[in-house]
């Protein structure tokens, strides 16, 4: 089973493959899959930036498109200095996190600190069907 600290790292590469050119703010995701995958992917913009697609975003979407449905753990980390705050998850990245199970969340500063969120205190009166 991958650890905490393992997504994080995974978190951090993925984020230095991000394309974010117009906000230079580079994000990267991990998530864990109830069966112990982990897959990572990062933020891409587009010049008509509501297009532009969130790293937690991508990769749930990838987890999910490769056949898991459940993902208790999303890791995400910034390695722009305008994280200064924690690279907190949208609410629409929220909300994609709801449908899928997700638990817990963990976010790093650009110091390296790691605050572990559940998703209930992120996501409170969660919209399910
Ligand atoms: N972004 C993410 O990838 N995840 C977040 O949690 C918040 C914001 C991206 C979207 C956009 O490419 C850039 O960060 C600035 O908003």
């Amino acid at each position: 089973m991958r650890t905490d600290t393992e997504l994080i790292e995974a978190a951090r590469k993925a984020a230095e493959k991000a394309y974010a050119p117009y906000s230079e703010f580079r994000v990267g995701a991990s998530v864990l899959t109830a069966e112990g995958a982990m897959f990572s992917s990062a933020n891409v913009e587009n010049a008509a930036y509501p297009v532009s697609q969130c790293a937690e975003a991508n990769a749930i979407n990838f987890a999910v498109s490769q056949g898991m449905t459940t993902i208790p753990v999303v890791a995400v980390a910034c390695v722009d200095a305008k994280d200064v705050s924690g690279a907190y998850p949208c609410g629409r990245c929220r909300q994609i996190m709801s449908e899928f199970g997700v638990a817990r969340v963990l976010v790093t500063t650009s110091e390296g600190e790691v605050r572990e969120h559940s998703l209930d205190d992120l996501l409170p009166f969660q919209f399910k069907l």
